[in-house]
């Protein structure tokens, strides 16, 4: 049994949470050193990246929560996963002629009178795609902890300043706020960005870049989190030698875990956290080995 699921094992048993990240609370979903992030919100069990999804997660018992974020035409940041809007809204049936419904050529006012949460249920008519302003308030209510995802940067130019102007206004990037906060991109470069505007921000690279290479990431960013099926336990172990730009060794979150025997692989390789659509799977699968 891997070390981190003998920990949580022990917790389960004992009947108390083992909180070993500084960043942790009772609340935390942490599963012994295991972060457990819920992807899109609690997305197998609420529409992705609304408020439903943070409001189920937090129901949950999970603070961390992942999202996407993109900019609408007149220049609002939204919490939206697809650079197009067909797959998550109605916005067919509302804008018929307006094909190919991208993000950046709505207006926020436009997408404000999308249904973002029927395409998954009549249970959740209504959800709206959230701006990313409403849904960081959001998950202050609910005393949460995100991982914000800049999707698509190369369609929006200036969207790194554009987010961290907006979390400073929020009071995001305050040292309290900055341990309930990470920001990831697929884009070294947009990563890079955040990281030179902000050192102080926590940052995290999507992707598994090579070894020889991992020396460059350790420059300007703190995680490397990589598609689980790229991971082995060698590949965490060369993460972890490097030293971020905060002086501490590189974390890996994996994702995205969404059932018990992966949970239990990738916990095998030694990984700092585990992306979900499925939080309480990952959580009760790490604490009953
Ligand atoms: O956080 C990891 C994951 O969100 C990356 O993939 O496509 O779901 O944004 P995607
Ligand atoms: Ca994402």
């Amino acid at each position: 049994m891997h070390a981190r699921v003998v920990a949580a094992t022990a917790a389960a048993v004992l009947g108390v949470a083992v909180l070993l990240s500084p960043a942790s609370d009772a609340r935390a979903g942490d599963v012994g050193e295991i972060t457990v992030i819920a992807h899109r919100g609690a997305s197998a069990y609420a529409p992705e990246n609304t408020l439903a999804s943070i409001d189920k997660a937090a129901q949950l018992g999970f603070s961390w929560v992942e999202n996407d974020v993109q900019r609408t035409k007149d220049g609002e940041l939204v919490v939206i996963h697809d650079d197009s809007l067909p797959r998550t809204t109605n916005v067919e049936q509302v804008f018929p002629g307006r094909a190919p419904w991208k993000v950046k050529d709505f207006t926020a006012a436009e997408i404000a009178r999308l249904d973002a949460g029927s395409w998954y249920s009549p249970a959740y008519a209504g959800t709206r795609v959230p701006t990313l302003k409403d849904y960081m308030c959001q998950i202050e209510h609910n005393h949460e902890k995100l991982l914000l995802e800049i999707k698509n940067p190369e369609l929006y130019p200036g969207i790194e300043q554009q987010t961290l102007k907006m979390l400073d206004n929020q009071g995001w990037l305050d040292q309290k706020h900055l341990e309930r906060l990470v920001v990831q991109s697929f884009s070294a470069g947009s990563i890079r960005t955040v990281h030179e505007l902000k050192p102080a921000v926590t940052t995290a690279y999507l992707g598994a870049p090579d070894v020889a290479e991992l020396h460059q990431y350790a420059r300007f960013t703190d995680l490397i989190n990589p598609s689980y099926g790229s991971l082995s336990k060698a590949y965490v172990s060369a993460v972890h030698s490097f030293e971020g730009p905060h002086g501490k060794p590189l974390r890996v979150f994996a994702w995205t875990v969404n059932d018990a025997p992966t949970a239990h692989k990738v916990a095998g390789y030694d990984v700092d956290g585990m992306i979900t659509n499925k939080p309480d799977v990952v959580r009760a699968a790490l604490g009953s080995d």
